[in-house]
């Protein structure tokens, strides 16, 4: 599948946060507010993936593929990624990490971490094929009672 990594514009809000609930149970998806929040954290960064055959200079629906929120730091930091299912598989997610973790090295992070939930097996098998290890569990760290698991990476 063509598509392009491009830097987050405000225009893409509503596409991502919409993403975002498609992605996540209730209890682990975001509220538009937190999504805002995480977007303007001090140090972060939004990526977002594209299919230019789709994109018109409107912010048009389906446009939009996937997307990653990180923050730097020493240890920087996954916040999330979010792929279309529609677009799963095909190398997506793999490119918006990619590009995050390039980002966060080139703005001096040593580390990644990440936190994704136990039973979220599909993030699991990703963050094993790209060279996360598991670190920690935070029991019932979501506000539906799931434990999530912190994975890490030396970059
Ligand atoms: C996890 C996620 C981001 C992966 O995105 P993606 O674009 O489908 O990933 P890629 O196509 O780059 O996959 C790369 C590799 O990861 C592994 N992988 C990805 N999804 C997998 C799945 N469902 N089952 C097993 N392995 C999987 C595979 O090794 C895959 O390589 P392959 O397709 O050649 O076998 C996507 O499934 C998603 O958005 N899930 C919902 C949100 C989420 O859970 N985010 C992560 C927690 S923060």
């Amino acid at each position: 599948m063509a598509f392009a990594i491009r830097d987050f514009k405000p225009e893409d809000f509503e596409m991502l946060w919409r993403l975002d609930q498609e992605c996540f149970p209730p209890g682990i998806s975001y509220t538009r507010q937190e999504l805002k929040i995480y977007i303007r954290r001090r140090g972060a960064f939004t990526l977002v993936a594209e299919d230019p055959d789709n994109a018109r200079s409107d912010g048009d629906e389906g446009s939009v593929t996937g997307f990653i929120v990180a923050q730097g730091g020493t240890t920087g930091h996954i916040i999330t990624i979010d792929v279309a299912k529609a677009a799963r598989r095909s190398g997506v997610g793999s490119q918006l990490l990619a590009a995050a973790e390039k980002r966060l090295q080139a703005s001096g992070s040593e580390a990644v971490s990440l936190e994704t939930a136990v039973d979220n097996s599909a993030a699991l098998a990703f963050y094993k094929r790209h060279g996360y290890s598991i670190v920690r569990i935070w029991p019932r760290y979501y506000s539906n009672g799931v434990d999530a698991l912190v994975l890490s990476k030396n970059l």
